[in-house]
């Protein structure tokens, strides 16, 4: 995690203390990883398919969601982060910053206090922005917000990128330096950006 919006380049080999947990010892390059990943997160979303109702607003489902996206890969997935990082809240404050979310959001959802795209923006923002794990952070809270609008919500998943390239979240295009921009601006109470970025009517 870097403060920039810039990640890595695929070549990049992975330093040590990236390498952390990581199940495979024979990843070396960042570009071998993101694909360990993705593999990870194809078979993540199909558990997260199989659900019946589930109640995403809940620090199980949270971590549970966590565990299913990058568990083949990562053994520390699933269970909040416990070093420091340049974003987030401090590790002992997670679970507490992470229940006052869901609870909000529970009583925002039970009482229509925002249209539903912009709860479920709201939400993936402070999900973010607490940070509660060493590394999946924005992939995880997109997946979770999407199953928010789903379960919860009864609301189509938002369109977070498009086919083409240049639409493209992970890598350090323009859309990602948008979208961090807006997250940004939604730490400042501005969510005009983000709502802008990817609500209704966003072309991708
Ligand atoms: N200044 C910032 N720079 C980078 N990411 C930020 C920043 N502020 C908030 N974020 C959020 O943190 C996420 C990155 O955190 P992390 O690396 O844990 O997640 P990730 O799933 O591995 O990343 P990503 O899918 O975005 O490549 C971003 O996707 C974004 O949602
Ligand atoms: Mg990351």
């Amino acid at each position: 995690m870097t403060n920039s919006a810039a990640e890595p380049d695929g070549a990049t080999p992975l330093e040590e203390d990236e390498r952390e947990g990581l199940r495979f010892p024979h990843i070396e390059t960042r570009a071998e990883l993101d694909r360990m990943e993705q593999a990870n997160i194809v078979e993540g979303q199909r558990w997260l398919n199989r659900q019946k109702k589930p109640d995403v607003l809940t620090e199980t489902f949270a971590l549970a969601l966590h565990k299913h996206l990058f568990g083949e890969v990562w053994r520390w997935a699933g269970r909040f982060r416990s070093t420091e990082k340049n974003i987030g809240v401090a590790p002992h404050q997670i679970a507490m910053a992470l229940r006052g979310l869901l609870d909000n959001t529970r009583y925002q959802a039970d009482h229509a206090v925002y249209p539903p795209l912009e709860l479920a923006l709201r939400f993936h923002h402070r999900l973010v922005q607490i940070h509660p794990f060493p590394n999946g952070n924005g992939r995880h809270s997109r997946i979770m917000t999407d199953a928010l609008l789903r379960f919860r919500l009864e609301q189509p998943s938002i369109v977070w990128e498009g086919r083409n390239a240049i639409q493209n979240l992970q890598a350090a295009g323009a859309h990602r330096v948008a979208y961090i921009k807006a997250l940004r601006a939604a730490d400042v109470r501005d969510f005009a950006p983000l709502l802008k970025l990817f609500g209704d009517g966003n072309e991708a």
